[in-house]
Protein backbone atom coordinates (compact mmCIF):
# COMPACT_ATOMS: atom_id res chain seq x y z
CA UNK A 1 0.00 0.00 0.00
CA UNK A 2 1.14 3.28 -0.96
CA UNK A 3 -1.22 5.41 1.19
CA UNK A 4 -0.73 5.56 5.29
CA UNK A 5 -2.62 3.15 7.01
CA UNK A 6 -3.82 5.98 8.63
CA UNK A 7 -4.84 7.72 5.66
CA UNK A 8 -6.80 4.48 4.49
CA UNK A 9 -8.44 4.29 7.78
CA UNK A 10 -9.65 7.72 8.01
CA UNK A 11 -10.61 7.91 4.33
CA UNK A 12 -12.87 4.75 4.49
CA UNK A 13 -16.70 5.28 5.09
CA UNK A 14 -19.10 2.34 3.64
CA UNK A 15 -20.17 2.03 0.31
CA UNK A 16 -23.48 1.02 -0.65
CA UNK A 17 -23.71 2.80 -3.62
CA UNK A 18 -21.78 2.10 -6.80
CA UNK A 19 -21.26 3.99 -9.93
CA UNK A 20 -21.88 0.79 -11.92
CA UNK A 21 -18.92 0.74 -13.86
CA UNK A 22 -17.29 -3.17 -14.26
CA UNK A 23 -13.99 -3.64 -12.35
CA UNK A 24 -10.60 -2.55 -14.48
CA UNK A 25 -8.86 -5.81 -15.52
CA UNK A 26 -5.54 -4.22 -14.05
CA UNK A 27 -7.86 -3.56 -10.16
CA UNK A 28 -9.01 -6.83 -10.51
CA UNK A 29 -5.66 -8.24 -10.69
CA UNK A 30 -4.34 -6.14 -7.48
CA UNK A 31 -7.85 -7.34 -5.56
CA UNK A 32 -7.34 -10.98 -6.21
CA UNK A 33 -3.39 -10.54 -5.99
CA UNK A 34 -3.71 -9.18 -2.42
CA UNK A 35 -6.76 -11.71 -1.21
CA UNK A 36 -4.07 -14.53 -1.85
CA UNK A 37 -1.79 -12.96 0.92
CA UNK A 38 -4.10 -11.75 3.61
CA UNK A 39 -3.29 -13.26 6.88
CA UNK A 40 -3.90 -12.43 10.72
CA UNK A 41 -2.30 -12.93 13.91
CA UNK A 42 -4.06 -15.55 14.90
CA UNK A 43 -3.16 -17.75 12.25
CA UNK A 44 -6.68 -19.17 11.21
CA UNK A 45 -7.39 -19.32 7.28
CA UNK A 46 -9.66 -17.47 5.92
CA UNK A 47 -11.05 -18.38 2.26
CA UNK A 48 -12.03 -15.57 0.19
CA UNK A 49 -13.49 -16.03 -2.84
CA UNK A 50 -14.67 -12.92 -5.36
CA UNK A 51 -18.71 -13.80 -7.01
CA UNK A 52 -20.40 -12.78 -9.81
CA UNK A 53 -23.88 -12.04 -8.44
CA UNK A 54 -25.57 -12.69 -11.93
CA UNK A 55 -23.55 -16.18 -12.18
CA UNK A 56 -24.93 -17.16 -8.44
CA UNK A 57 -27.93 -15.04 -8.19
CA UNK A 58 -26.67 -13.04 -5.03
CA UNK A 59 -28.29 -9.85 -4.14
CA UNK A 60 -28.37 -7.04 -1.35
CA UNK A 61 -31.20 -4.78 -0.42
CA UNK A 62 -29.27 -2.60 0.66
CA UNK A 63 -26.62 -2.30 -2.70
CA UNK A 64 -27.16 -0.24 -6.01
CA UNK A 65 -24.66 -0.52 -9.20
CA UNK A 66 -22.26 -3.59 -7.97
CA UNK A 67 -22.54 -7.01 -9.31
CA UNK A 68 -19.21 -8.35 -8.11
CA UNK A 69 -19.18 -9.74 -4.04
CA UNK A 70 -15.77 -10.58 -1.62
CA UNK A 71 -16.92 -13.15 0.66
CA UNK A 72 -15.10 -14.23 3.06
CA UNK A 73 -15.35 -18.18 5.26
CA UNK A 74 -13.60 -19.55 8.04
CA UNK A 75 -13.81 -23.02 9.96
CA UNK A 76 -16.18 -22.94 13.45
CA UNK A 77 -12.90 -22.55 15.78
CA UNK A 78 -11.90 -19.99 18.67
CA UNK A 79 -11.39 -16.92 17.15
CA UNK A 80 -12.66 -17.47 13.82
CA UNK A 81 -14.78 -14.72 13.73
CA UNK A 82 -12.14 -12.31 15.04
CA UNK A 83 -9.60 -13.73 12.42
CA UNK A 84 -12.16 -13.01 9.55
CA UNK A 85 -12.62 -9.49 11.27
CA UNK A 86 -9.18 -8.90 11.13
CA UNK A 87 -8.37 -10.21 7.39
CA UNK A 88 -11.61 -8.83 6.14
CA UNK A 89 -10.52 -5.71 7.11
CA UNK A 90 -7.17 -5.31 5.58
CA UNK A 91 -8.86 -6.37 2.38
CA UNK A 92 -11.14 -3.36 2.96
CA UNK A 93 -8.12 -0.93 3.35
CA UNK A 94 -6.19 -2.38 1.03
CA UNK A 95 -9.27 -2.14 -1.27
CA UNK A 96 -9.44 1.71 -0.30
CA UNK A 97 -6.45 2.20 -1.54
CA UNK A 98 -6.89 1.02 -4.88
CA UNK A 99 -10.21 3.29 -5.22
CA UNK A 100 -12.69 0.62 -4.57
CA UNK A 101 -15.58 0.66 -2.23
CA UNK A 102 -16.95 -1.90 -0.85
CA UNK A 103 -18.80 -2.67 2.77
CA UNK A 104 -18.91 -5.33 5.10
CA UNK A 105 -22.58 -7.26 5.05
CA UNK A 106 -23.85 -9.61 7.71
CA UNK A 107 -27.43 -8.81 7.44
CA UNK A 108 -28.82 -7.48 4.33
CA UNK A 109 -27.57 -10.39 2.24
CA UNK A 110 -29.19 -13.34 0.05
CA UNK A 111 -27.83 -15.25 2.34
CA UNK A 112 -28.71 -18.75 1.46
CA UNK A 113 -27.43 -17.77 -2.12
CA UNK A 114 -24.41 -16.30 -0.75
CA UNK A 115 -23.17 -19.66 1.21
CA UNK A 116 -24.30 -21.48 -1.89
CA UNK A 117 -21.94 -19.85 -3.57
CA UNK A 118 -19.03 -20.49 -1.22
CA UNK A 119 -20.06 -23.99 -0.50
CA UNK A 120 -20.30 -23.17 3.55
CA UNK A 121 -20.10 -26.75 5.32
CA UNK A 122 -21.79 -27.28 8.33
CA UNK A 123 -17.99 -27.25 10.02
CA UNK A 124 -17.88 -23.48 8.23
CA UNK A 125 -19.14 -20.27 8.98
CA UNK A 126 -19.44 -17.22 6.27
CA UNK A 127 -19.97 -14.13 8.82
CA UNK A 128 -19.97 -11.30 6.05
CA UNK A 129 -19.56 -10.74 2.46
CA UNK A 130 -18.72 -6.82 0.46
CA UNK A 131 -19.54 -5.57 -3.03
CA UNK A 132 -16.71 -4.39 -5.06
CA UNK A 133 -16.62 -1.23 -7.30
CA UNK A 134 -16.03 2.07 -7.79
CA UNK A 135 -18.01 4.67 -5.51
CA UNK A 136 -21.21 6.54 -7.43
CA UNK A 137 -20.56 10.14 -6.59
CA UNK A 138 -23.56 10.36 -4.56
CA UNK A 139 -25.25 8.58 -2.31
CA UNK A 140 -28.32 7.41 -2.50
CA UNK A 141 -31.41 8.62 -0.61
CA UNK A 142 -31.59 5.41 1.66
CA UNK A 143 -28.41 4.80 1.76
CA UNK A 144 -28.49 8.62 3.33
CA UNK A 145 -30.93 7.67 5.77
CA UNK A 146 -29.35 4.43 6.94
CA UNK A 147 -26.01 6.17 7.50
CA UNK A 148 -27.85 9.49 9.35
CA UNK A 149 -30.18 6.55 11.31
CA UNK A 150 -26.97 4.77 12.94
CA UNK A 151 -24.81 8.16 13.04
CA UNK A 152 -22.21 6.15 10.94
CA UNK A 153 -19.98 9.30 10.74
CA UNK A 154 -19.61 9.61 14.36
CA UNK A 155 -17.92 7.38 17.31
CA UNK A 156 -17.48 7.12 20.66
CA UNK A 157 -15.31 9.10 22.70
CA UNK A 158 -11.92 7.82 22.93
CA UNK A 159 -12.33 8.08 27.05
CA UNK A 160 -15.42 5.99 26.60
CA UNK A 161 -13.83 3.20 24.69
CA UNK A 162 -10.21 3.22 26.47
CA UNK A 163 -8.86 2.87 30.36
CA UNK A 164 -5.72 2.53 32.12
CA UNK A 165 -4.84 -0.12 34.66
CA UNK A 166 -8.45 -1.02 35.09
CA UNK A 167 -12.56 -0.40 33.80
CA UNK A 168 -12.44 2.30 36.80
CA UNK A 169 -10.09 4.35 34.85
CA UNK A 170 -11.05 6.17 31.84
CA UNK A 171 -7.51 7.20 29.42
CA UNK A 172 -7.72 10.10 28.06
CA UNK A 173 -5.19 10.42 24.57
CA UNK A 174 -2.42 12.38 26.34
CA UNK A 175 -2.20 9.67 29.00
CA UNK A 176 -2.26 7.16 25.86
CA UNK A 177 1.75 7.04 25.28
CA UNK A 178 2.89 5.13 22.84
CA UNK A 179 -0.90 3.44 22.26
CA UNK A 180 -2.11 6.81 21.28
CA UNK A 181 -2.41 6.76 17.55
CA UNK A 182 -3.22 3.43 17.06
CA UNK A 183 -6.08 3.78 19.84
CA UNK A 184 -7.20 6.22 18.14
CA UNK A 185 -7.56 4.31 14.67
CA UNK A 186 -9.02 1.38 16.57
CA UNK A 187 -11.84 4.07 17.51
CA UNK A 188 -12.26 4.75 14.00
CA UNK A 189 -12.67 1.03 12.85
CA UNK A 190 -16.55 0.02 11.31
CA UNK A 191 -18.70 -1.90 13.27
CA UNK A 192 -22.27 -4.18 12.77
CA UNK A 193 -24.91 -1.63 13.35
CA UNK A 194 -22.04 1.24 14.03
CA UNK A 195 -22.27 -0.03 17.69
CA UNK A 196 -18.49 0.02 18.41
CA UNK A 197 -18.10 -2.99 20.86
CA UNK A 198 -14.23 -2.74 21.19
CA UNK A 199 -12.78 -2.12 24.86
CA UNK A 200 -9.18 -1.68 25.95
CA UNK A 201 -7.32 -1.62 29.25
CA UNK A 202 -3.67 0.03 28.84
CA UNK A 203 -1.38 -1.53 31.54
CA UNK A 204 1.86 -0.28 31.18
CA UNK A 205 3.47 -2.10 28.02
CA UNK A 206 -0.10 -4.40 27.25
CA UNK A 207 -3.10 -3.21 26.35
CA UNK A 208 -5.94 -6.20 27.02
CA UNK A 209 -9.37 -6.14 24.63
CA UNK A 210 -12.89 -6.34 25.56
CA UNK A 211 -15.83 -7.03 23.81
CA UNK A 212 -18.86 -4.98 24.72
CA UNK A 213 -21.55 -7.04 23.88
CA UNK A 214 -25.11 -5.48 22.73
CA UNK A 215 -27.93 -7.77 24.04
CA UNK A 216 -30.18 -7.72 20.72
CA UNK A 217 -27.03 -8.97 18.40
CA UNK A 218 -26.09 -11.93 20.71
CA UNK A 219 -28.05 -15.59 20.28
CA UNK A 220 -27.14 -15.43 16.36
CA UNK A 221 -27.29 -18.83 14.66
CA UNK A 222 -24.21 -17.34 12.60
CA UNK A 223 -22.15 -16.71 15.98
CA UNK A 224 -20.98 -13.21 17.03
CA UNK A 225 -20.87 -11.26 14.51
CA UNK A 226 -19.35 -8.17 17.32
CA UNK A 227 -16.25 -10.42 17.45
CA UNK A 228 -16.20 -9.80 13.61
CA UNK A 229 -15.95 -5.96 14.63
CA UNK A 230 -13.76 -6.64 17.43
CA UNK A 231 -11.59 -8.32 14.91
CA UNK A 232 -11.49 -5.45 12.54
CA UNK A 233 -10.74 -2.97 15.50
CA UNK A 234 -7.61 -5.26 16.14
CA UNK A 235 -6.34 -4.87 12.46
CA UNK A 236 -6.73 -1.07 12.34
CA UNK A 237 -4.56 -1.18 15.86
CA UNK A 238 -2.17 -3.69 15.25
CA UNK A 239 -1.37 -2.13 11.36
CA UNK A 240 -0.84 1.54 12.30
CA UNK A 241 1.43 0.01 15.44
CA UNK A 242 3.05 -1.58 12.91
CA UNK A 243 3.52 1.17 10.35
CA UNK A 244 4.79 3.05 13.22
CA UNK A 245 7.68 0.50 13.36
CA UNK A 246 6.13 -1.48 16.94
CA UNK A 247 7.08 -4.83 17.60
CA UNK A 248 4.62 -7.02 19.52
CA UNK A 249 2.19 -9.65 19.61
CA UNK A 250 -1.39 -10.98 20.29
CA UNK A 251 -1.83 -13.16 23.66
CA UNK A 252 -4.56 -14.61 25.52
CA UNK A 253 -3.41 -13.71 28.92
CA UNK A 254 -6.67 -12.78 31.12
CA UNK A 255 -5.51 -10.48 33.75
CA UNK A 256 -8.52 -10.89 35.52
CA UNK A 257 -9.93 -7.53 35.57
CA UNK A 258 -13.35 -7.04 36.82
CA UNK A 259 -15.88 -6.21 34.10
CA UNK A 260 -19.65 -6.06 33.95
CA UNK A 261 -21.86 -9.21 32.74
CA UNK A 262 -21.69 -8.00 28.56
CA UNK A 263 -17.88 -7.63 28.57
CA UNK A 264 -15.80 -10.50 27.53
CA UNK A 265 -12.04 -10.18 27.31
CA UNK A 266 -10.87 -11.08 24.46
CA UNK A 267 -6.97 -11.03 23.92
CA UNK A 268 -4.17 -9.20 24.90
CA UNK A 269 -1.41 -6.90 23.25
CA UNK A 270 2.45 -7.33 24.52
CA UNK A 271 4.44 -4.57 22.97
CA UNK A 272 8.42 -5.69 23.17
CA UNK A 273 10.11 -3.30 25.57
C1 LIG B 1 -19.44 -6.96 10.87
C2 LIG B 1 -20.22 -5.89 10.14
C3 LIG B 1 -21.47 -6.16 9.63
C4 LIG B 1 -22.19 -5.18 8.93
N1 LIG B 1 -23.41 -5.51 8.39
C5 LIG B 1 -24.07 -4.59 7.64
C6 LIG B 1 -25.30 -4.94 6.99
O1 LIG B 1 -25.80 -6.06 7.10
N2 LIG B 1 -25.89 -3.98 6.23
C7 LIG B 1 -25.37 -2.72 6.07
O2 LIG B 1 -25.95 -1.92 5.34
N3 LIG B 1 -24.20 -2.37 6.68
C8 LIG B 1 -23.55 -3.26 7.46
N4 LIG B 1 -22.36 -2.92 8.05
C9 LIG B 1 -21.78 -1.57 7.87
C10 LIG B 1 -21.92 -0.69 9.13
O3 LIG B 1 -23.23 -0.23 9.25
C11 LIG B 1 -20.92 0.47 9.04
O4 LIG B 1 -19.61 -0.04 9.03
C12 LIG B 1 -21.05 1.44 10.21
O5 LIG B 1 -22.30 2.06 10.20
C13 LIG B 1 -19.96 2.53 10.20
O6 LIG B 1 -19.96 3.25 9.00
P1 LIG B 1 -18.65 3.34 8.10
O7 LIG B 1 -18.27 1.93 7.72
O8 LIG B 1 -19.04 4.17 6.92
O9 LIG B 1 -17.57 3.98 8.93
C14 LIG B 1 -21.64 -3.89 8.77
C15 LIG B 1 -20.37 -3.61 9.28
C16 LIG B 1 -19.66 -4.59 9.96
C17 LIG B 1 -18.30 -4.26 10.49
Amino acid sequence: MNTSVKDLIRSRRSVRTFGGAPLRSEDRQKLDAFLKTVDNPFHIPIEFRVLEAKEYGLSSSVIIGADTYVAAKVSRVPQSEIACGYSFEKFCLFAESVGIGTVMLAATISRSAFEKAMDVRDTEVMPVASPIGYPAKKQSVREKLMRKGIRADERLPFDTLFFENSFAQSLSPERAGIFRDALEMTRLAPSAGNRQPWRAVVCGDRVHFYEKKTKAMQNNPLGDIQKVDIGIALAHFDLALKEAGAIGRFAAEDPGLGTDDQTEYIVTYEGDR
